[in-house]
């Protein structure tokens, strides 16, 4: 159920632990037993980054979780990866965050304890998790399509998530992962982005896949394109993220674009004239999604992996129809992505060690976040260690 699926220390309990020293005095002098119970609370507190408003990170305390309940299990965050959704609750862009939030959805966490009922895992367990909390009754959920429940919630998004030491998590969202290192177990939520979006796209060998941004996003879908033996051709506005996917990723074909008819031919001369089998748009741009179907062959299939809050305009006779194309939408990742993209690791089938470009320290967040909103930087994933 929703309602229980994320508990965090402190949340139920009736009375604050944040006191004050004023208040910590004054309980003394009136109660001794209340004081020494809630002395003792103030030890069992930790720490946690609090996105308190837009550009305002805070540096916090909170309770410790409680002890797991039934199909609950108490975890340690190691690691936190940062991605684009963290960049715009930060800049105070996204539409889904709200304020105050404690960030964090990508994650590798070590089991501590668990509640009853729960087989999946065991304390000193390395484990990935799957953000994405679901109700198990919508419609949506039913028929197993648990990526895009009716009442969705991504942990750290919409509810608060694992910028702190411990939290509690439901069993069902631990993908167990001994042998990934903790940034892999960070990194298997954002490949999962990109297992979804292929999996949409269906592509198989024999086709061209022209993937739009290169981001995290497009780069994760670009892991999966290789995997189905399509031929990928990546196209991006920045030639520096180009210059990644050339050096970093082993992809050869890659075209920086233009914004005029020179973009449509440069991809036909690549492509024998064919165009793209399957376009995945992963820029968030409306227009390069409107843009997206010029690039498409006969009967080709668009999947819209990006988002954006804006319409998106395309003419339907001359392309859409003309071509008989196929539009799909991908949202989040299903559990059985995240299972696969351990294996997928486990067995040296992807290659993490270009993904992971900068580290942070749990403290030094809030310092050297504003410095990965820049380009220049030359932020793929950073990932945060929180031990
Ligand atoms: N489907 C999902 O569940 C899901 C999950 C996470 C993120 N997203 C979305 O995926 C998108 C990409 O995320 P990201 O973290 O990789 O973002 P990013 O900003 O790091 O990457 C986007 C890339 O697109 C390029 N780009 C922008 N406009 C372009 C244009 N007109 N033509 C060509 N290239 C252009 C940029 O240069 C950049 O390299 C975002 O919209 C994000 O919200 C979707
Ligand atoms: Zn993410
Ligand atoms: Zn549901």
């Amino acid at each position: 159920m929703l309602s229980g699926a994320l508990v965090r220390g402190g949340m139920p309990r009736k009375h604050s632990t944040r006191l004050s020293l004023s208040s910590l005095i004054v309980v003394t002098y009136f109660s001794p037993p209340l004081a020494s119970r809630l002395s003792h609370e103030r030890k069992n507190l930790m720490k946690a980054l609090q996105l308190e408003k837009p550009l305002s990170w805070k540096r916090i305390e909170i309770a410790e979780p409680h002890a797991p309940a039934a199909g609950e299990v108490l975890v340690r965050v190691q690691r936190v990866g940062i991605c684009g959704t963290d960049l715009g609750g930060y800049l105070g862009k996204m539409p889904f965050f709200s304020y105050p939030r404690i960030p964090g959805h990508e994650l590798g966490v070590e089991v501590l304890t668990v509640g009853d009922g729960v087989t999946n895992v065991q304390p000193g367990d390395r484990c990935s998790v799957e953000p994405y909390l679901n109700c198990q009754q919508c419609y949506s959920c039913r028929r197993g399509f648990t990526n895009c429940c009716e009442q969705h919630k991504t942990l750290g998004v919409m509810c608060d998530g694992g910028l702190t030491e411990r939290i509690i998590l439901p069993a069902r969202k631990l993908h167990l992962a001994n042998k990934l290192t903790p940034d892999q177990c960070a990194l298997v939520e954002t490949l999962a982005i990109g297992c979804h979006a292929v999996d949409r796209a269906a592509s198989k060998a024999g086709e061209n896949v022209l993937i739009i941004g290169a981001g995290p996003i497009g780069l994760s879908a670009l892991e999966f394109v290789k995997l189905s033996g399509a031929r990928t051709i990546v196209m991006d506005i920045s030639e520096s993220r180009l210059a990644f996917v050339r050096d970093k990723m082993g992809v050869p074909d890659t075209l920086q674009v233009h914004g005029d008819e020179s973009d449509v031919k440069s991809l036909a001369d690549l492509t024998n004239g064919q165009l793209a089998d399957v376009v995945i748009d992963a820029t968030g741009s409306n227009k390069s999604m409107a843009r997206a179907l010029e690039f498409a062959a006969f009967a080709g299939r668009i999947v819209f992996v990006g988002i954006t809050q804006q319409n998106i305009e395309f003419p339907h006779a001359p392309i859409m129809h003309r071509r008989e194309l196929t539009l799909l939408a991908s949202r989040n990742a299903l559990t059985r992505d995240f299972t696969r993209i351990i294996s997928l690791i486990e067995d040296g089938k992807i290659d993490t060690r270009p993904w992971i470009t900068h580290h942070a320290a749990f403290d030094e967040v809030p310092d050297v976040f504003p410095s990965w909103l820049k380009p220049e930087t030359g932020v793929i994933k950073a990932v945060v260690n929180v031990e």
